[in-house]
């Protein structure tokens, strides 16, 4: 069996640099204790660990407070978290027709169950959201506006400078998903009025699944909803006010975050984030060079591939995603992700929704240009097969 060529980065980035999980393992083996919990040297050292991981983090992010860097499970967790903690009185939110289903969920409920109103704000042809679409739609009870900062459809990167300047004016809270572009696309939550950068860390910031977090301003007000054991004052009947407390609670998983620590020094020595995008922007150009060959082949807001991350969706006429998809696991062994990649509006707007959806090409730092030239083989061959059925 050939080699597995893994294009399903934006699900998860496989494989893990090898640092990673070197430096998980020993420090699970050697320090896989409780933090903050106890006062013995080992819980000490496990605290540091966290702590230092905070301090990286808040730093990439360009946050403030070290303390509101806090950790969550996954960037589900953390939009569960900043959704509910803001609209816990009621009011108006604004999201996009790009968001995925860990930012619609939470608002659906809320606007069902509680009598939240929210907008959805489409974006254009070339799968851009317009900040003065955004503008038009806040309301005087709009509370907050949470939008998704790298598509993980069809790879636009929406511009959330412009969008936080509008909510900073208005004073609303402004929140992004940022689980695909953490990593890949520099993000300062000062320079771009961001009150929240929710993350999940087994992307592109390279450590394991189950570990996310919130990067919170200094002046963000989030009202907790999660409430439990902190280690620290408990004998106070309530759930602690004081970050990183308030919005964490439980023993925290400090195997995830020894992986971000870890992921965040592999960032480093590649050069930062602006350079992984680099080598992963030349993979996705040379991919949708290749593509756009193939008459056969019709790819999604990608007439070019300015302001995108590297995750482009296409589809071979005439054959339905999933299909697609298996041709190229079972005869290339190349992995992509097929179907509505839990973004359900961005296929409606896209009128892939009828088709069941797309089939996604995602690339990580990994991957290297002999894996884009069999995936535009495999392409082309799938395209010349669906032809003569046709015939
Ligand atoms: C844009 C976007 N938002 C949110 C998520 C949810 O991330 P997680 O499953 O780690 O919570 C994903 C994951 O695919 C994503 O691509």
């Amino acid at each position: 069996m050939s080699e597995l060529i893994y294009l399903d980065n934006a699900a998860t980035t496989w494989p893990k640099p090898p640092e990673v999980h070197q430096f998980m393992h020993d420090f699970y083996r050697d320090c896989g204790v409780s933090p903050g919990r106890s006062g013995f040297d080992k819980a000490l050292e496990a605290e540091q660990l966290v702590h230092r991981c905070r301090t990286q983090l808040s730093r990439f992010f360009n946050g403030g407070d070290p303390n509101r860097l806090v950790f969550t499970y996954n960037a589900t967790d953390a939009l569960n978290l900043i959704i509910k903690g803001i609209l816990t009185g009621g009011g108006h939110a604004v999201t996009t027709k790009i968001e995925h289903n860990s930012v619609l969920r939470p608002l659906w409920h809320l606007e069902h169950e509680r009598g939240i109103k929210v907008s959805h704000i489409s974006f254009d042809r070339k799968g851009f959201v317009h900040p003065e679409d955004i503008r038009k739609a806040l309301r005087n009870d709009t509370k907050l506006v949470v939008i998704n900062h790298g598509s993980n459809v069809i790879g636009t990167c929406q511009p959330v400078e412009e969008i936080g300047r509008i909510c900073r004016e208005r004073g609303i809270f402004f929140a992004i998903d940022a689980s695909q572009t953490a990593g890949v696309v520099p993000i300062d939550m000062q320079a771009m009025n961001i009150d929240a950068v929710c993350f999940t860390g087994h992307k592109s910031l390279f450590g394991p699944t189950g570990i996310g977090g919130i990067c919170a301003a200094d002046h963000a007000v989030i009202k907790s909803t999660r409430w439990g054991g902190t280690g620290v004052k408990s004998a106070q009947k309530s759930h602690l006010e004081e970050y990183p407390y308030r919005l964490e609670a439980g023993t925290m998983n400090i195997m995830g975050i020894a992986g971000l620590l870890a992921g965040q020094e592999f960032i480093a020595a590649q050069g930062g984030p602006q350079a992984i995008w680099k080598h992963e922007m030349a993979l996705m150009q040379r991919l949708w060079e290749g593509f756009r060959e193939v008459a056969e082949v019709e790819m999604y807001c990608a007439e070019d591939l300015e302001n995108h991350i590297p995750v482009l969706s296409m589809n071979v006429k005439g054959l339905e995603a999933m299909n697609t998809g298996t041709l190229l696991d079972v005869d290339y062994n190349i992995a992509t992700r097929t179907g509505l990649q839990c973004a359900p509006q961005v296929h409606e707007q896209i009128g892939t929704d009828l088709i069941k959806g797309t089939v996604r090409f995602s690339i990580g730092p990994f991957n290297t240009v002999e894996h884009i030239d069999t995936a535009i083989r495999g392409v082309q061959e799938i395209a010349k097969m669906a032809g003569s059925w046709k015939r």
